[in-house]
């Protein structure tokens, strides 16, 4: 039988997502600059969020400090009820091994490692004995359609092909909360349609909640239950 883990405390699936006076500036030493001012937002559970706006609004920068990659200047950032703004370090690590995945519009995977190896890194630093890591990496990428590749180097790999190990090990630990940034932006149509397919394949089978920045409003259209715009520092719907 399905064992149902009780929600953390704090978690409501009404806000899985909950944004309260989030802002974040940069600088001194670089030049200061305020790029989110004051952002709320709540996203439900399994919520598809596709989020517009000019190059230079601060989409990444969200993206970023919801993925645990960075800290912001004031405000709260709750992600399954666990405050990221405040949490130490290493709970910051495992949040990032264990709640989200990331994928980019420039792959950012490992050179220096085969695919195979790639998708392995998330559970190696989440403690997955080597067997198992094997067996789960060999298996996302089987998923989506790199079994054929687990040996080769990225620069092996055409644009489509990366991005898809880079698929492999935003999943591979199951996340609950998807980010994609602009994740077709360097790929051609026909490839950039695939990898979106996969990404919401993903999406519907668990139940996760996507947020994923593209420049394509039709895109926007298709992918997403809901569509927010980042203009001057704030989100607008
Ligand atoms: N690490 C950083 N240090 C200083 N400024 C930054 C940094 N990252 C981004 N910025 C600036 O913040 C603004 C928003 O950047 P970004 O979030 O990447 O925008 P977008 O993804 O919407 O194109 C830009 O003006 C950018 O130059
Ligand atoms: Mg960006």
């Amino acid at each position: 039988m399905m064992s149902i883990t009780p929600p953390a405390i704090g978690f409501s699936s009404t806000n899985f997502v909950e944004l309260a006076g989030l802002s974040k500036v940069y600088g001194p030493p670089t030049a200061t600059i305020q790029v989110l001012r004051g952002l709320n937002l709540t996203i439900p559970q399994g919520e598809r969020v596709a989020l517009l706006g000019k190059s230079g609004s601060g989409k990444s920068t969200l993206l970023n400090l919801l993925g645990g990659l960075d800290v912001p200047t004031s405000g709260t950032i709750r992600v399954g009820g666990r405050d990221l703004a405040t949490m130490q370090s290493n709970d910051r690590a495992d949040y990032r091994l264990s709640m989200v995945g990331m994928i980019f519009q420039a792959f950012h995977l490992v050179a220096s490692r085969t695919a195979l190896e790639n998708v392995e890194m998330p559970m190696t630093l989440a403690g997955v004995s080597k067997v198992e890591r094997r067996q789960r990496a060999a298996e996302c990428l089987d998923a989506v359609g790199m079994s054929h590749r687990l040996t080769h180097f990225p620069a092996q790999l055409s644009g489509g092909e990366r991005q898809r190990v880079a698929i492999a090990r935003a999943l591979v630990n199951r996340p609950r909360l998807l980010l994609a940034d602009e994740p077709t932006g360097n790929l051609d149509t026909a490839t950039g349609d695939e990898v979106l397919r996969l990404i919401l394949e993903y999406v519907h089978s668990r139940g996760a909640t996507l947020l994923l920045v593209t420049h394509e409003e039709e895109l926007a259209r298709q992918c997403a239950t809901r569509i927010l715009r980042m203009q001057d520092g704030i989100l607008r719907e």
